[in-house]
């Protein structure tokens, strides 16, 4: 019996060493130490033994089952590290790789511009305030003096959504629900998008941008309007640009002009971008037609405004000399990187 119980050993021993994975293991576990396990019917048949024999064969089995433990929880544990080691190397994260790029971006040369214009109309005391681009037919043309069969709705081919809802065409509309919504006295931008059913080409889109200013106070001028308009012009332009003041139609004010400035590409001498003109129109103002003030409920006796639309998109491309105004609204990143 000794020597079958240092057979089992030696055998145990060397298959635990052998063992490749835990599944090989819990089968010798099985094999050697379970209820029907060789160690086990060693000690089942001590039984058979003389009383003097019992004891030591019992003590033997029992140094030949903790043998045979301690090699299967020692075999157990160097193949858990093996797993481990094996599953830490195949997983390992090459940190010499390089990245994916993420690209901050920038901002829109529109939206350079209106920040600009924003700075210049806030130093000079001038609120930002927000108009819907879904408006009334009410806001958008009624109330600014163009009655449905007035010809001047004509100039703005116009989205309509609804009989009296449409795409705004103008920021003018913020005028009216600025009027309505504060007492003089009252200067406010409000820049935006606006929209025409026009046909796409180099200086056309069908969505464009402006910037509509108000003010009224008791007894503003011409020379407020002027005044503003220049200063405006000299710190986008520069302090050497001449502005010219032309007389022209809009029904919402009255009288009416239109804004040139010396072409910032030639300086005035005449060229391409100016059309050899040597000026540049930037805006549409007026003084605010007393037929505006009173459907706002101010007293035209009492007050009087100026008020001006300036297209940003006709400013930004001429600031960065942008041959078509569609590049601006195409999104295309390796254009609008360059600004
Ligand atoms: N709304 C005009 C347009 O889109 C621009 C304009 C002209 C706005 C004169 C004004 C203004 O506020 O007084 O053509």
């Amino acid at each position: 019996m000794k020597e079958q119980l240092a057979q089992i050993r030696e055998a145990a021993l060397a298959a635990v060493a052998a063992a490749e994975d835990s599944a090989a293991i819990e089968e010798l576990r099985v094999r050697f130490l379970g209820k029907k396990g060789e160690v086990s019917a060693i000690l089942k048949s001590l039984g058979s033994l003389s009383a003097e024999e019992r004891p030591k064969m019992g003590q033997l089995a029992n140094e030949v089952r903790a043998d045979i433990e301690s090699a299967i929880t020692d075999k157990k544990a160097e193949l858990g590290k093996a797993a481990l080691a094996a599953r830490l190397e195949s997983e390992k994260i090459d940190i010499t790789m390089p990245s994916k790029k993420t690209s901050i971006g920038g901002l829109h040369p529109l939206n350079t511009v209106l920040a600009d214009m924003i700075d210049i109309f806030q130093s000079m005391g001038f609120d930002v305030v927000d108009g819907p681009e879904v408006e009334t037919d009410y806001y958008n043309f009624e109330a600014l003096n163009i009655p449905a069969d007035h010809p001047a709705r004509d100039m703005q081919d116009t989205f309509y959504l609804g009989e009296n809802i449409l795409l705004r065409t103008q920021t003018s509309a913020a005028q009216i629900r600025t009027m309505k919504d504060r007492k003089p006295p009252i200067r406010i931008v409000c820049p935006g998008r606006v929209f025409r059913a026009d046909e796409v080409d180099a200086t056309h889109s069908p969505v464009f941008h402006q910037m509509e200013g108000l003010v009224v106070d008791k007894g503003i001028t011409m020379c407020d309007l002027k005044g503003v308009l220049e200063q405006f012009a000299h710190e986008i332009y520069g302090p050497e640009t001449k502005v010219k003041f032309r007389p022209s139609f809009f029904p919402f004010t009255e009288p009416s002009v239109e804004v040139d400035v010396t072409c910032s590409e030639c300086g005035g001498k005449g060229c391409r971008v100016c059309k050899g003109s040597g000026w540049i129109e930037i805006l549409g103002a007026g003084m605010v037609h007393p037929n505006v003030l009173r459907a706002c409920g101010i007293d035209p006796e009492v007050y009087s405004g100026f008020a001006f639309g300036i297209g940003l998109d006709r400013l930004t491309t001429t600031r960065y000399k942008i041959s078509d105004i569609r590049l601006l609204f195409e999104n295309d990143k390796r254009f609008l990187e360059q600004f």
